[in-house]
Protein backbone atom coordinates (compact mmCIF):
# COMPACT_ATOMS: atom_id res chain seq x y z
CA UNK A 1 0.00 0.00 0.00
CA UNK A 2 1.61 3.41 -1.31
CA UNK A 3 -0.15 6.47 0.98
CA UNK A 4 -0.11 9.76 -0.72
CA UNK A 5 -1.27 13.22 -0.09
CA UNK A 6 -5.00 13.86 -1.36
CA UNK A 7 -3.73 15.96 -4.01
CA UNK A 8 -0.58 14.18 -4.64
CA UNK A 9 -0.80 12.76 -8.45
CA UNK A 10 1.90 10.93 -10.50
CA UNK A 11 3.06 11.79 -13.73
CA UNK A 12 1.47 8.61 -15.10
CA UNK A 13 -2.16 9.76 -14.22
CA UNK A 14 -2.01 13.38 -16.07
CA UNK A 15 -3.55 12.86 -19.41
CA UNK A 16 -0.09 13.02 -22.63
CA UNK A 17 -0.65 16.32 -23.20
CA UNK A 18 0.49 17.74 -19.73
CA UNK A 19 3.16 15.14 -20.08
CA UNK A 20 4.17 16.60 -23.38
CA UNK A 21 4.54 20.17 -21.89
CA UNK A 22 6.14 18.84 -18.71
CA UNK A 23 8.97 16.79 -21.42
CA UNK A 24 9.42 20.41 -23.91
CA UNK A 25 9.61 22.45 -20.65
CA UNK A 26 12.29 20.15 -19.22
CA UNK A 27 14.22 19.75 -22.60
CA UNK A 28 14.74 23.81 -23.06
CA UNK A 29 15.29 24.13 -19.62
CA UNK A 30 18.21 21.46 -19.21
CA UNK A 31 19.72 23.05 -22.38
CA UNK A 32 19.42 26.88 -21.13
CA UNK A 33 20.66 24.95 -17.91
CA UNK A 34 24.02 24.14 -19.81
CA UNK A 35 24.49 27.03 -21.60
CA UNK A 36 24.66 28.68 -18.10
CA UNK A 37 27.27 26.53 -17.11
CA UNK A 38 29.07 27.31 -20.04
CA UNK A 39 29.09 31.04 -19.53
CA UNK A 40 30.51 30.17 -15.69
CA UNK A 41 32.92 28.36 -16.99
CA UNK A 42 33.83 30.64 -20.17
CA UNK A 43 33.56 33.88 -17.75
CA UNK A 44 36.00 32.49 -14.87
CA UNK A 45 37.45 29.14 -15.61
CA UNK A 46 41.29 30.02 -15.57
CA UNK A 47 41.69 33.39 -14.24
CA UNK A 48 44.13 31.81 -12.00
CA UNK A 49 46.66 31.00 -14.65
CA UNK A 50 45.21 27.14 -14.02
CA UNK A 51 42.75 25.13 -16.10
CA UNK A 52 39.31 24.33 -14.73
CA UNK A 53 36.87 26.21 -12.26
CA UNK A 54 38.28 26.57 -8.98
CA UNK A 55 37.87 28.40 -6.10
CA UNK A 56 40.86 30.58 -6.55
CA UNK A 57 39.24 31.35 -9.35
CA UNK A 58 36.11 32.56 -7.42
CA UNK A 59 38.40 34.61 -5.18
CA UNK A 60 39.83 36.51 -8.03
CA UNK A 61 36.43 37.21 -9.97
CA UNK A 62 34.84 38.59 -6.47
CA UNK A 63 37.55 40.12 -4.68
CA UNK A 64 40.09 40.86 -7.10
CA UNK A 65 43.62 38.80 -7.85
CA UNK A 66 46.46 40.62 -5.08
CA UNK A 67 48.88 40.65 -7.78
CA UNK A 68 46.79 41.56 -11.22
CA UNK A 69 45.44 44.68 -12.14
CA UNK A 70 41.68 44.69 -13.58
CA UNK A 71 43.01 45.01 -17.19
CA UNK A 72 45.73 41.65 -16.58
CA UNK A 73 42.90 39.59 -15.23
CA UNK A 74 40.80 40.03 -18.23
CA UNK A 75 43.82 39.32 -20.64
CA UNK A 76 44.49 36.17 -18.76
CA UNK A 77 40.60 35.24 -18.26
CA UNK A 78 37.36 36.45 -20.40
CA UNK A 79 39.30 38.41 -22.68
CA UNK A 80 42.52 36.28 -23.31
CA UNK A 81 40.73 34.92 -26.77
CA UNK A 82 40.73 38.43 -28.03
CA UNK A 83 44.16 39.05 -28.46
CA UNK A 84 47.83 37.49 -29.31
CA UNK A 85 50.14 36.17 -26.58
CA UNK A 86 52.99 38.70 -27.53
CA UNK A 87 51.00 41.35 -27.62
CA UNK A 88 49.04 40.36 -24.34
CA UNK A 89 52.56 40.35 -23.08
CA UNK A 90 53.55 43.83 -24.40
CA UNK A 91 50.54 45.42 -22.54
CA UNK A 92 51.78 43.34 -19.12
CA UNK A 93 55.17 44.75 -19.75
CA UNK A 94 54.18 48.21 -20.16
CA UNK A 95 51.65 47.98 -16.94
CA UNK A 96 54.78 46.49 -14.76
CA UNK A 97 57.07 49.15 -16.26
CA UNK A 98 54.70 52.14 -14.36
CA UNK A 99 52.13 52.36 -17.38
CA UNK A 100 54.25 55.42 -18.54
CA UNK A 101 51.76 57.91 -21.60
CA UNK A 102 54.82 57.63 -24.02
CA UNK A 103 54.62 54.01 -24.07
CA UNK A 104 50.94 53.88 -24.02
CA UNK A 105 50.77 55.75 -27.72
CA UNK A 106 54.00 53.92 -29.20
CA UNK A 107 52.61 50.27 -28.26
CA UNK A 108 49.97 50.23 -26.23
CA UNK A 109 47.23 52.49 -28.05
CA UNK A 110 47.86 50.64 -31.40
CA UNK A 111 47.28 46.82 -29.68
CA UNK A 112 43.86 48.30 -28.52
CA UNK A 113 42.88 49.74 -30.96
CA UNK A 114 43.47 46.52 -33.43
CA UNK A 115 41.84 44.10 -30.85
CA UNK A 116 39.56 45.74 -28.06
CA UNK A 117 38.01 48.90 -29.25
CA UNK A 118 35.61 47.28 -31.15
CA UNK A 119 34.17 46.75 -28.56
CA UNK A 120 35.14 48.97 -25.61
CA UNK A 121 34.34 51.88 -27.43
CA UNK A 122 32.89 53.95 -24.89
CA UNK A 123 28.88 53.21 -26.10
CA UNK A 124 28.23 50.72 -23.52
CA UNK A 125 28.46 51.61 -20.03
CA UNK A 126 29.01 48.36 -18.35
CA UNK A 127 32.34 47.28 -20.82
CA UNK A 128 35.08 49.62 -19.87
CA UNK A 129 36.00 52.34 -22.09
CA UNK A 130 39.96 51.90 -23.79
CA UNK A 131 39.73 54.54 -26.26
CA UNK A 132 41.32 56.87 -23.67
CA UNK A 133 44.72 56.95 -21.68
CA UNK A 134 42.68 57.95 -18.66
CA UNK A 135 40.67 55.27 -18.17
CA UNK A 136 42.87 52.28 -19.42
CA UNK A 137 45.37 53.52 -16.92
CA UNK A 138 42.53 52.94 -14.10
CA UNK A 139 42.02 49.22 -15.12
CA UNK A 140 45.52 48.93 -14.51
CA UNK A 141 45.43 50.00 -10.69
CA UNK A 142 45.23 46.84 -8.42
CA UNK A 143 42.23 44.37 -9.10
CA UNK A 144 39.14 44.07 -6.63
CA UNK A 145 37.27 42.19 -8.10
CA UNK A 146 33.67 42.77 -10.13
CA UNK A 147 33.01 46.53 -8.90
CA UNK A 148 29.47 45.80 -6.45
CA UNK A 149 26.99 47.80 -8.92
CA UNK A 150 28.01 45.11 -11.24
CA UNK A 151 26.90 42.71 -8.64
CA UNK A 152 23.68 44.09 -7.68
CA UNK A 153 22.64 44.15 -11.64
CA UNK A 154 23.75 40.36 -11.94
CA UNK A 155 22.17 39.22 -8.53
CA UNK A 156 18.56 41.17 -9.13
CA UNK A 157 18.79 39.14 -12.48
CA UNK A 158 19.65 35.67 -11.12
CA UNK A 159 17.39 36.02 -8.15
CA UNK A 160 14.29 36.39 -10.61
CA UNK A 161 15.60 34.14 -13.02
CA UNK A 162 16.81 31.01 -10.92
CA UNK A 163 13.12 31.68 -8.62
CA UNK A 164 11.93 30.92 -12.15
CA UNK A 165 13.79 28.28 -12.98
CA UNK A 166 13.48 26.07 -9.72
CA UNK A 167 9.81 26.95 -9.23
CA UNK A 168 8.99 25.01 -12.84
CA UNK A 169 11.03 22.63 -12.70
CA UNK A 170 10.04 22.16 -8.69
CA UNK A 171 6.52 21.82 -9.66
CA UNK A 172 6.85 19.34 -12.23
CA UNK A 173 9.24 16.82 -9.73
CA UNK A 174 6.53 17.68 -6.94
CA UNK A 175 4.15 15.01 -9.35
CA UNK A 176 7.41 12.03 -8.47
CA UNK A 177 6.90 9.67 -6.01
CA UNK A 178 10.00 10.30 -4.20
CA UNK A 179 10.24 8.37 -0.50
CA UNK A 180 11.38 9.23 2.25
CA UNK A 181 9.04 12.53 1.85
CA UNK A 182 11.58 14.73 3.42
CA UNK A 183 13.99 13.73 0.96
CA UNK A 184 12.10 15.31 -1.64
CA UNK A 185 10.90 18.42 -0.25
CA UNK A 186 14.78 19.09 0.49
CA UNK A 187 15.34 18.57 -3.09
CA UNK A 188 12.70 20.81 -3.93
CA UNK A 189 13.95 23.68 -1.00
CA UNK A 190 17.90 23.27 -1.82
CA UNK A 191 17.96 25.29 -4.82
CA UNK A 192 16.22 28.53 -3.08
CA UNK A 193 18.21 28.31 0.13
CA UNK A 194 21.51 27.62 -2.14
CA UNK A 195 20.86 30.52 -4.47
CA UNK A 196 20.45 33.23 -1.71
CA UNK A 197 23.75 31.87 0.18
CA UNK A 198 25.64 32.28 -3.37
CA UNK A 199 24.64 35.24 -4.39
CA UNK A 200 24.87 36.91 -1.13
CA UNK A 201 28.56 35.31 -0.61
CA UNK A 202 29.69 37.36 -4.07
CA UNK A 203 29.15 40.31 -1.90
CA UNK A 204 31.19 38.59 1.02
CA UNK A 205 33.71 37.53 -0.85
CA UNK A 206 35.18 40.93 -1.12
CA UNK A 207 35.30 40.67 2.55
CA UNK A 208 36.56 37.50 3.36
CA UNK A 209 37.92 35.27 0.41
CA UNK A 210 36.56 31.96 2.56
CA UNK A 211 32.62 32.73 1.26
CA UNK A 212 33.88 31.63 -2.28
CA UNK A 213 33.70 28.47 -0.88
CA UNK A 214 30.11 28.93 -0.49
CA UNK A 215 29.51 30.40 -3.80
CA UNK A 216 31.43 27.22 -5.25
CA UNK A 217 29.30 24.32 -3.19
CA UNK A 218 26.21 26.54 -3.70
CA UNK A 219 26.57 26.05 -7.40
CA UNK A 220 27.10 22.23 -7.10
CA UNK A 221 23.87 22.24 -4.86
CA UNK A 222 21.87 23.74 -7.47
CA UNK A 223 23.64 21.71 -10.65
CA UNK A 224 22.96 18.34 -8.20
CA UNK A 225 19.42 19.16 -7.04
CA UNK A 226 18.51 20.29 -10.84
CA UNK A 227 19.87 17.55 -12.25
CA UNK A 228 18.03 14.99 -9.73
CA UNK A 229 14.50 16.51 -10.76
CA UNK A 230 15.24 16.62 -14.33
CA UNK A 231 16.47 12.67 -14.46
CA UNK A 232 13.70 11.61 -12.09
CA UNK A 233 11.27 13.65 -14.05
CA UNK A 234 11.98 12.18 -17.18
CA UNK A 235 12.29 8.41 -16.34
CA UNK A 236 9.03 8.44 -13.55
CA UNK A 237 7.05 10.56 -16.35
CA UNK A 238 7.42 8.02 -19.47
CA UNK A 239 9.38 4.82 -17.89
CA UNK A 240 6.87 4.10 -14.80
CA UNK A 241 3.86 3.75 -13.89
CA UNK A 242 1.72 5.26 -10.47
CA UNK A 243 1.58 2.27 -7.94
CA UNK A 244 -1.79 0.39 -8.11
CA UNK A 245 -2.35 0.75 -4.49
CA UNK A 246 -1.95 4.43 -3.96
CA UNK A 247 -4.71 5.58 -1.06
CA UNK A 248 -4.93 8.85 -1.14
CA UNK A 249 -4.99 10.32 2.87
CA UNK A 250 -7.51 12.79 3.56
CA UNK A 251 -4.98 15.18 4.88
C1 LIG B 1 33.73 40.95 -28.89
C2 LIG B 1 33.70 42.09 -28.02
C3 LIG B 1 34.92 42.33 -27.13
C4 LIG B 1 36.24 42.42 -27.53
C5 LIG B 1 36.83 42.29 -28.92
C6 LIG B 1 36.99 42.68 -26.33
N1 LIG B 1 36.15 42.75 -25.25
FE1 LIG B 1 36.70 43.16 -23.32
N2 LIG B 1 34.75 42.95 -22.73
C7 LIG B 1 33.69 42.71 -23.55
C8 LIG B 1 32.46 42.66 -22.76
C9 LIG B 1 31.06 42.43 -23.30
C10 LIG B 1 32.85 42.87 -21.42
C11 LIG B 1 31.98 42.90 -20.19
C12 LIG B 1 31.60 41.48 -19.89
C13 LIG B 1 31.71 41.13 -18.47
O1 LIG B 1 31.42 41.96 -17.59
O2 LIG B 1 32.10 39.96 -18.23
C14 LIG B 1 34.29 43.06 -21.44
C15 LIG B 1 35.05 43.27 -20.30
C16 LIG B 1 36.38 43.66 -20.31
C17 LIG B 1 37.11 44.12 -19.16
C18 LIG B 1 36.56 44.29 -17.75
C19 LIG B 1 36.63 43.00 -17.02
C20 LIG B 1 36.20 43.19 -15.58
O3 LIG B 1 37.08 43.40 -14.76
O4 LIG B 1 34.99 43.19 -15.34
C21 LIG B 1 38.38 44.41 -19.58
C22 LIG B 1 39.52 44.96 -18.74
C23 LIG B 1 38.43 44.09 -20.99
N3 LIG B 1 37.21 43.62 -21.39
C24 LIG B 1 39.57 44.23 -21.77
C25 LIG B 1 39.62 43.90 -23.12
C26 LIG B 1 40.83 43.98 -23.91
C27 LIG B 1 42.18 44.45 -23.40
C28 LIG B 1 40.50 43.59 -25.17
C29 LIG B 1 41.39 43.50 -26.38
C30 LIG B 1 42.51 42.60 -26.27
C31 LIG B 1 39.09 43.26 -25.18
N4 LIG B 1 38.60 43.45 -23.91
C32 LIG B 1 38.38 42.83 -26.30
C33 LIG B 1 33.73 42.56 -24.93
C34 LIG B 1 34.87 42.55 -25.70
Amino acid sequence: MTNVHRLYFHYSEYPPSMRVLFTGTLLVLGLAYMFAMVQTYVSHAARDGSPGLSVEDLIIAYSGSKEDSRLEAALKGPMIDMIEPDDSARITVWIHDGASQDTYSETVQPILEDNCVGCHDGSNPHVPNLTKFDEVLKLTESDTGVSVYTLIRVSHIHLFGITFIFFIMGFIFTHALIRPVWLKCLVVGIPFLAIILDIGSWYLTKIHPGFAWVVYIGGICMAFSFAFMWVTTMYQMWFMRAPEDLVRDAD
